[in-house]
C-alpha cells in the first residue's frame, strides 16, 4: 500500500530523527512507554482503565444533567503538540454524552474573512449557550503555537494576541462561564512513534497532515512556543492544567478526574472520581518540552 506524504514519517525516522529518539523507538516492547523522563516504564493496565473510565463517565452523565438543569456554561480548551492526544481524550469525555449538550469545536485554518476579523471573533461566535459544554480541539492558542512555528502570523500580530488573552479569557471567566485549559505534553518518540502507527494505518491516515510532517524537524521551535506560552497564559484566573500524555490511558483519566473535581453538581460521587496522579498532571512545571 502506498504510504501518504511518500513515507515521509519513515522517511524522517530512518534519516533524520536523533539518534536517542530513534532508539527509543526501535527498543520499545510491548508493555514498556518510551520516554526516559515519563514518570512510568509500564503502560497503565487496560483492565484497570477500563474500569475507571466507566467509573469517570458516569459522573460525566451526571454533570451533564446537572448542567441542562442549572442552564450553566462550561468551555473544555485542549492544547498539545500533533498527536498528544486530544482527539482520543475528548473522544472519550463525549463518549456517552448527549451532542448537542457536549459538543467539539475543531476549526480549520482562517477562511480569508475571518483572518480579516479580531482574531477570537470566531470562537467567540462557538461559546456554549446556556446547559452546554463545549470542547475546543485546538483554539485561540494556534496564534502562540502553530503561527509561530511556521509564521502564519506576524511577531506584531503574536504580540497583540498576547496582550489580549487575559483579559479575553478573565472575560469568559467573569461572565460565569467555567473553563478549564488542558496542555497536553507528549514526548518526541511517543510522537513519532504516533505518526508511524498513524502513516502505516489506512483509518489514522486522515490525521496526518503537511503541517505534522513539517513539524517533526521543527520540534525545538515548538519547544520555545510552546514555553513563552504557557509562560505568558497561565493566569490565576484562568490556569492550564498540564497533563503529561505519553500514556493514553493515564491522561484520559486524568483528564475527565481534572473536570469532574473543578465543578460542583448533582450526586458527585468523590470515591468514583479518585485522586488526580500528580506524577503526571499539575501546572506548567510538569510540562517538560
Ligand atoms: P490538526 O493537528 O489539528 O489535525 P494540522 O496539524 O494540520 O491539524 O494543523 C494544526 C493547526 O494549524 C490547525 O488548527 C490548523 O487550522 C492550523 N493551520 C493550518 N494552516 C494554517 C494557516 N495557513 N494559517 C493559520 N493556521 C493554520
Ligand atoms: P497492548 O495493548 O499491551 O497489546 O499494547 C499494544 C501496543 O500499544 C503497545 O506495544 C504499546 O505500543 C501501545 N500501548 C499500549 N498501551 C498504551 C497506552 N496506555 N498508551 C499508549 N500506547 C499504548
Ligand atoms: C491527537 O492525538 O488526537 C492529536 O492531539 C491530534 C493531532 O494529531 O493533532
Amino acid at each position: 500500500m502506498e504510504l501518504p506524504f511518500d513515507g515521509a514519517i519513515s522517511s524522517f525516522f530512518k534519516d533524520e530523527a536523533p539518534d536517542a529518539v530513534r532508539k527509543a523507538i526501535d527498543k520499545a516492547k510491548k508493555g514498556k512507554t518510551l520516554d526516559d523522563g515519563y514518570p512510568y516504564d509500564q503502560w497503565m493496565d487496560k483492565d484497570d482503565y477500563e474500569d475507571r473510565l466507566g467509573k469517570l463517565q458516569v459522573e460525566l452523565v451526571k454533570l451533564q444533567a446537572d448542567v441542562k438543569a442549572s442552564g450553566r456554561r462550561i468551555v473544555l480548551v485542549f492544547e498539545g503538540r500533533d498527536a498528544a492526544g486530544k482527539g482520543g481524550t475528548i473522544k472519550r469525555i463525549r463518549e456517552y454524552l448527549n451532542p448537542r449538550v457536549a459538543n467539539v469545536v475543531a476549526l480549520p485554518k482562517p477562511s480569508d474573512r475571518e483572518s480579516s476579523q479580531w482574531y477570537f471573533q470566531r470562537y467567540i461566535d462557538r461559546l456554549p449557550a446556556g446547559g452546554e459544554m463545549t470542547i475546543f480541539d485546538r483554539s485561540w492558542y494556534n496564534r502562540g503555537v502553530v503561527e509561530k512555528v511556521f509564521d502564519f502570523c506576524t511577531d506584531d500580530q503574536r504580540e497583540h494576541f498576547f496582550s489580549q488573552v487575559p483579559g479575553f479569557e478573565s472575560m469568559l471567566v467573569d461572565e460565569g462561564i467555567h473553563m478549564v485549559k488542558f496542555w497536553l505534553n507528549v514526548g518526541r518518540a511517543e510522537q513519532l512513534r504516533r505518526f508511524l502507527d498513524r502513516e502505516r494505518d489506512p483509518l489514522k491516515q486522515w490525521k496526518l497532515s503537511w503541517i505534522d510532517v513539517e513539524g517533526l524537524k521543527r520540534w525545538d521551535a515548538y519547544t520555545d512556543a510552546i514555553r513563552e506560552t504557557l509562560s505568558r497564559t497561565h493566569t490565576p484566573l484562568a490556569p492550564w492544567t498540564v497533563i503529561r500524555s505519553d500514556d493514553k490511558y493515564r491522561v484520559r483519566l486524568a483528564a475527565i478526574q481534572t473536570v469532574l473535581s473543578g465543578i460542583d453538581y448533582k450526586g458527585k460521587d468523590f470515591k468514583a472520581i479518585g485522586a488526580i496522579d500528580g506524577n503526571i498532571c499539575g501546572g506548567p512545571e510538569i510540562w517538560n518540552g
